[in-house]
């Protein structure tokens, strides 16, 4: 008599436990996705960590300078639309208005392109560094640019990003 009772226990612990490693299986993959597709980085500029400087004026030089200047002035009449109907480079001065984003924004902007971070159908000049530069060197060029705000403006930058 006891027999039956066994199995039909046995049974469906098999049944509940099959049932939790498949849910457990098919989470883990889901978040292995999440992790790898956009892997974790601490987006932070960071304008008095001198090595970050350094190797972003280097960046900056080479990739960024000629569009948005090498004294960050940006190019002329950037205000207005180009011949083709295109904007020109910004000031990344704070004459510009690279200073009133979040870090995020200005990193995203950079990493990914204007159209995919705002998903916007938006056709623009500025170029999307994501199989250009790391993430590293994103966070440096954009570090150096933040180095070169005057101070009053550099604090005002700091609060917009704790809010
Ligand atoms: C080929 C020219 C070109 C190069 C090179 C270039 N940019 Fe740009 N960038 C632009 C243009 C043009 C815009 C404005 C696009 C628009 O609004 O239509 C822009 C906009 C931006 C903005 C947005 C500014 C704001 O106020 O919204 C950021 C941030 C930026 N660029 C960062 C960089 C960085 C960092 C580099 C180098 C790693 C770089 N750019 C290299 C042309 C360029």
């Amino acid at each position: 008599m006891e027999k039956p009772v066994i199995k039909i226990f046995t049974k469906k612990w098999i049944l509940a436990s099959s049932l939790f490693l498949l849910m457990a299986v098919i989470l883990l993959s889901y978040f292995n996705k999440l992790v790898s597709s956009d892997p974790k980085i601490v987006i932070r500029l960071e304008p008095n960590n001198l090595n970050m400087v350094s190797l972003g004026e280097l960046v900056y030089k080479e990739n960024c300078a000629g569009c948005h200047g090498l004294t960050l002035k940006g190019q002329k009449n950037w205000k207005e639309r180009d011949a083709d109907g295109y904007m020109p480079a910004p000031p990344h001065d704070e004459t510009g208005h690279t200073w009133h984003h979040s870090d995020q924004y200005l990193f995203y902007i950079t990493k990914y392109g204007i159209e995919k971070f705002l998903e916007l159908d938006y056709p623009n000049n500025m170029p999307i560094y994501e199989q250009v530069l790391t993430d590293t060197e994103i966070l440096a060029s954009l570090s150096y640019i933040k180095s070169k705000w005057p101070e009053h403006i550099q604090r005002m930058h700091d609060e917009m990003n704790s809010n």
